[in-house]
């Protein structure tokens, strides 16, 4: 039997591991870890960062609103793209009570381009509850946060911690790679439940220090050192007790089952204007994807050959609508599906059926938020395009 195992080991090249002196035994499926070790990595991560953390505007404050507002901005989107977004925002929206008054499109006008926009008017929906229920003060116990609508497990810990001191693990995809690599921890991360087996990690770390610089810490460790590709495991101030980093097995961790591929989408845009030079615009609907933005119409070539876009646009628009494929084209790419667009343009006067669309002037365009790819062809269409030719 003994030699079966050795056999079996070798083949699968998996080294039977020396349980880690640091270790103590298991309970609720996560290793206890060892009160000088956790001191000892806090020390050693925590100086590092008190040297080396970002200067950043949202770190500059404790107030709850301007953390939750950096927070909701920074989930999917890269530090440097957020600052200059949450610098106008605040400034548009400086309290509480200023953001819950605000019209929707006004709040997805300055969120223009950070994609996501679910993520705006769920912030503009929680921020209102908060206004309603809590006499404009964001609430510092986990169980209110939670029944907040937007906020989830990360932005209640965030919040916890970095605006209330609170010893609340906030586990975003940085800390689990950081963590995943510390601890060897083979957990699918694109698993929904995983999460839970990172906050408990995180918590006994948390719980022996300030939880704010602890949970930056990791976030900066995250991004500036500990990265997906290529960590720089010299500059790291946790290396020694990186059990990835012992056995040279950076780049396998985190482990993450892979997402479906997108699907693609092919799509005709019609830029249209009138005798007096206007432009057609249309709202999207108020769910789903870039709920509540506005574009130009769109019709939906996928699975249709030449010639459909003008017998599409006819009956859309009741009325025939001569267009002109121009050189226009733009790949626009979502989590799970990519926009291949092609421009159309055309003259109309009397549309018979108008329904949600409007007419607008090009200098009126820049009061409606518009997803990226139509701001691509609101550029083209000042550098290239006449209204009047
Ligand atoms: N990513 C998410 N939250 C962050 C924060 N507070 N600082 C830096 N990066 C972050």
């Amino acid at each position: 039997m003994e030699n079966v195992v050795k056999k079996m080991t070798e083949v699968c090249k998996i080294e039977p591991r020396a349980e880690p002196s640091w270790q103590l035994k298991k309970s609720n499926g996560v290793k206890p870890v060892n009160p000088e070790f956790i001191q000892s990595f806090n020390h050693d991560l925590l100086s590092w960062f008190h040297q080396n953390s970002r200067d950043l505007p949202w770190r500059r404050t404790k107030n709850p609103y301007y953390i939750w507002i950096s927070e909701i901005m920074l989930q999917q989107t890269q530090v440097d793209t957020v600052i200059p977004y949450y610098q106008k925002f605040i400034e548009r929206f400086p309290t509480i009570e200023a953001l819950a008054h605000a019209p929707e499109e006004d709040v997805l006008k300055r969120w223009e381009g950070l994609g996501y926009y679910s993520r705006a008017r769920n912030l503009q929906a929680g921020v209102r509850e908060v206004a309603e229920k809590y006499g404009a003060q964001v609430p510092d116990k986990k169980k209110e946060l939670l029944s907040i609508r937007g906020i989830g497990p990360y932005t209640a810990g965030a919040l916890l911690s970095m605006a209330f001191g609170e010893p609340e693990p906030a586990i975003d995809g940085n800390v689990m790679r950081v963590m995943s690599r510390i601890f060897l921890i083979d957990a699918d991360i694109a698993r929904a439940r995983t999460r839970k087996l990172f906050e408990q990690r995180v918590a006994a770390f948390i719980a022996e220090t300030d939880p704010s610089a602890f949970n930056q810490s990791l976030m900066d460790l995250g991004a500036m050192i500990c990265r997906p590709k290529n960590p720089n495991c010299g500059a790291c101030p946790v290396r020694k007790y990186c059990k990835a980093y012992e056995e040279g097995v950076q780049q396998d961790y985190p482990v993450k089952s892979r997402a479906k591929k997108p699907r693609l989408a092919d799509y005709a845009v019609l830029l249209i204007s009138d005798s007096r030079g206007r432009l057609m615009i249309e709202k999207r609907p108020s769910t789903g994807l870039l709920a509540g933005l506005w574009q130009f119409p769109m019709i939906s070539m996928t699975g249709h050959g030449k010639g459909y876009v003008r017998r599409s646009a006819e009956k859309t628009f009741g009325t025939r609508c001569d267009l002109h494929k121009t050189p226009f084209t733009c790949t626009h790419r979502f989590s799970h599906l990519i926009w291949n667009l092609s421009l159309y343009t055309g003259k109309l006067d009397e549309a018979d059926k108008m329904g949600n669309r409007h007419w607008v002037t090009p200098e009126q365009l820049e009061r409606y938020p518009f997803p990226v790819p139509h701001q691509k062809v609101i550029e083209w269409m000042k550098k290239n395009y006449s209204m009047n030719s």
